[in-house]
């Protein structure tokens, strides 16, 4: 069994810190809402002389809210070739440097009066977050012992959902969501990026990478005597060797190749799928326009409620801590997703009968509870981490640039269409998410194999052995595929 080292829980701490600022600033911009669009209009007139046409508040706040998406989306694309050449310490301390712009260009947007300085911060510390979003559970998944990867991996979800409920409760009126403090609540996001800079010198680089990729074995070992607190590393230096010798046989990973390959191409629709069941599950909706979507279910405290929802979020990822490693992802998965989907579907019909039901409202409230709650125990945590196990250290930081685009690209999809959506379809929007819900679970049932206890090695070489069995007897791999694949 293993022990957790001080040096192992001060790097995982420190890692996760860029997954807490990435929470809070997907968190943040609920509740201030109102407030800070009546400084947009104050800045117009103080420019302009008269108040800012509605559709071009509209318009401004739109674009102050997805264009923190599109900084993630562009930035995550760069995970790979960033971590690659920077060493995934490096690349995560000077990440922090878009953590500062963009802290700064938000906290100072409202005494520069201007909305531009805002809406730039706001693609900054998206780039930012786009970063951490793969750096960090790439790290993570690297340092950890095979037998916590999962565990420690959900530390990410965890930090990610701690930050959001931070944003909420700060973001109250009577604390900093007020009309003087907003650029203090957005600014403050700075203090976790000094703190990671404080304490990244401190952690080892990944020894997989300073081995696998640097050849640096003597950094390696001393890296990872620090992490498990042993002298004898052998075990742990024959098992990187084993995929550094299976590495150095293979060309190096562009993301075409991730692609064209029919080694990598399995499990990386795999990555793929798996993000898009995370983002289209319609989480996001819910963080986005929880406070829209409590008032018309009827609920009394609309912001009281959001933040029990943040708590409900935060509550159940420390169930899926402790789940993860005992039934395995795949299990988590389809019981989050299977859950969702009855949630959903719970959820539609009792904003359906609000109107002749009036305690209906509470049904809604509670089936929302329980949409978050599902999601944590498996879709949300399981997704970031679950990439970084499925390739091993050739293909893994182009694997991770793909699926973080992926992810980003959706949750900016969400984000932008689900207003407009919810309109159209009144309170059967949720539908769709139940019925994506169903194809997700489908196909976690038929491809997603379980990797809990696997070495990288060994999850890498299954894959490898079903794609030499596709090649030599196409018709016997799919059959294969077709069986529930428990084990690997
Ligand atoms: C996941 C998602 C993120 C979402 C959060 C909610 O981390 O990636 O988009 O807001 O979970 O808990």
């Amino acid at each position: 069994m293993y022990t957790v080292t001080g040096t192992l829980a001060l790097s995982v701490f420190t890692a996760v810190l860029g997954s807490l600022e990435f929470g809070y600033n997907i968190g943040v911009i609920n509740a201030p809402q109102k407030i800070i669009e009546e400084e947009y209009n104050a800045t117009w007139v103080h420019r302009y002389g008269e108040s800012i046409p509605t559709g071009t508040l509209t318009s401004l706040w739109s674009l102050s809210v997805a264009i923190f998406s599109i900084g993630g989306m562009l930035s995550s694309f760069c995970v790979g070739f960033v971590s690659e050449w920077l060493g995934r310490r490096k690349a995560m301390l000077i990440n922090n440097l878009f953590a500062f712009i963009g802290g700064s260009l938000m906290g100072m947007s409202k005494l520069c009066r201007s909305f531009e300085m805002m809406i730039l911060g706001r693609f900054v510390i998206g780039a930012y977050c786009g970063l951490a979003s793969g750096l960090t559970p790439m790290y993570v998944g690297e340092i950890a012992p095979t037998s916590l990867r999962g565990a420690l991996g959900t530390l990410h979800q965890l930090a990610i959902v701690i930050g959001i409920l931070l944003a909420q409760i700060l973001g109250l009126e009577s604390l900093l969501g007020s009309e003087d403090l907003w650029p203090v609540l957005l600014g403050i996001t700075v203090v976790p990026t000094v703190l990671q800079m404080a304490l990244l010198p401190f952690c080892p680089e990944s020894p997989r990478f300073l081995y696998i990729i640097r050849c640096q074995e003597h950094h390696a070992k001393s890296g990872l005597r620090r992490l498990t607190g042993r002298q004898e590393v052998g075990d742990m230096l024959a098992e990187m060797k084993e995929e550094k010798r299976r590495m150095d046989m293979e060309r190096k990973v562009s993301i075409p190749e991730l692609f064209r390959s029919s080694l990598y191409r399995q499990p990386m629709i795999i990555s793929i799928l798996l993000q898009l069941s995370q983002q289209l599950s319609g989480v996001n909706a819910i963080f986005y326009y929880s406070t829209s979507i409590f008032m018309k279910a009827g609920v009394q405290s609309p912001v009281y409620a959001t933040i029990g929802a943040g708590v409900v979020n935060c509550a159940f990822t420390v169930v899926s801590l402790f789940l993860v490693e005992r039934m395995g992802r795949r299990t988590l998965h389809m019981l989050g997703l299977g859950g969702m989907c009855v949630c959903a579907i719970v959820m539609t019909m009792a904003l359906a009968l609000l109107d002749s039901v009036p305690w209906m409202s509470y049904i809604s409230m509670l089936a929302i509870f329980g949409f978050v709650a599902f999601f944590e125990v498996g879709p949300g945590p399981i997704p970031w981490f679950f990439v970084a196990e499925l390739f091993s250290q050739g293909p893994r930081p182009a694997a991770m640039a793909v699926a973080g685009f992926s992810n980003w690209t959706a949750n900016f999809i969400i984000g932008m269409c689900f207003q407009y959506v919810a309109d159209l379809c009144g309170p059967y929007v949720f539908l769709i998410f139940a019925a994506l819900l169903l194809f997700f679970l489908i196909f976690t049932f038929f491809r997603v194999p379980e990797t809990r206890g696997k070495t990288f090695d060994q999850i890498a070489t299954n894959f490898q052995q079903r794609s030499a069995s596709a090649g030599m007897m196409d018709m016997d791999m799919d059959m294969d595929l077709d069986k529930p694949s428990t084990e690997l």
